[in-house]
């Protein structure tokens, strides 16, 4: 399998093997054939990131999940970690379209928990960087904008699967959920708008009694992401300052839980689907 990785028996006779940020291109090679690309539309799914061929390390940026059935990729977790902001980005979470419902999803989730999303002082010290890290985020559809697709999935079942999970929606200084959209990941594609970003993890120290977070550290993500995916100077452009302008410090963000939007979801998904018939 892989040096870094560590395994346990998990949902169904499935795997969970953390490959920390070793690149092993055989399970990533299926991972992405198998498993990314029947779950994702492309303009949220980048290029393969790894060498198809040979073994690398990504050091620090890099950390994945696979889950593994008998002999095949099931499913898997991809996250990026942004040193400046300690916020790490599940990019991908996914499971193979013939294997969802049956508890895997939420079992990469609780493997990420267990191994990656704890204090620093938790676990094994200098395993991974990102121990100790303050927020673990995740960019979501917001049904109200986003249809159901046969492959893909729904993203009302997608809100539910995240509620469950304590997914908390961050908002802007105005009050409202964050308009939040992702930046362009491979040069052929296009920024996917009306998003909501949540947070999957906080750390004790970034949130307060209010249960918010630090604008500052929120903006410094964002603007570590978007040069990292568009270069340093989509941070001039007018959408993305748009975007920092909602965050923009002093100040703190307010996180409600997802599932808070469930009955608005329901109404306007109902409403879109019927200006849609
Ligand atoms: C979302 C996803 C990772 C969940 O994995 P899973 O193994 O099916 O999840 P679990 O079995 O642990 O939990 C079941 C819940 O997942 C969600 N789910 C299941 N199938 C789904 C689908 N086709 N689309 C969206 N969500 C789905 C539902 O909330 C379901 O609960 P329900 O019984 O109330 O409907 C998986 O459905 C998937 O890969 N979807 C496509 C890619 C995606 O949306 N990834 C998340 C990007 S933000």
């Amino acid at each position: 399998m892989t040096s870094q990785g560590s395994g346990r028996q998990n949902v169904g006779g499935v795997h969970i093997i953390d490959l920390g940020h070793a690149q092993d291109p055989r399970l990533l090679n299926s991972l992405y054939d198998d498993v990314l690309m029947p779950s994702f539309p492309p303009d949220e799914l980048s290029l393969p990131w790894w060498d198809r061929a040979a073994p690398t390390d990504y050091g620090d940026t890099m950390a994945t999940l696979v889950a593994l059935g008998e002999n095949e990729v099931v499913g898997g977790l991809v996250a990026w970690w942004f040193e400046k902001a300690r916020t790490q980005l599940v990019g991908y979470l996914g499971v193979r379209p013939d294997h969802r419902g049956r508890g895997i999803g939420t079992a990469l989730i609780d493997a990420a928990r267990e191994h990656w999303w704890r204090e620093a002082g938790d676990s094994q010290p200098g395993r991974y960087e990102f121990l100790g890290c303050r927020l673990v985020v995740a960019e979501i559809e917001d049904p109200r904008h986003h249809g159901d697709h046969p492959d893909y999935g729904s993203p009302e079942a997608r809100v539910r699967f995240y509620s469950r999970l304590g997914a908390e929606v961050l908002h802007g200084r105005d009050g409202n959920p964050l308009r939040y959209f992702q930046p362009r990941v491979r040069d052929d594609t296009q920024r996917v708008p009306n998003l909501f970003l949540a947070t999957l993890h906080v750390s004790p120290e970034a949130l307060d009694d209010a249960h918010t977070v630090d604008a500052e550290l929120l903006a410094t993500f964002l603007r570590e992401y978007f040069a990292a995916e568009e270069g340093s100077q989509s941070l001039d452009d007018s959408e993305v300052q748009g975007l920092l302008d909602q965050v923009s410090a002093p100040g703190r963000l307010a996180l409600r839980p997802i599932g808070e939007h469930a009955g608005d979801i329901a109404d306007r998904a109902g409403a879109r689907a019927g200006s849609e018939s």
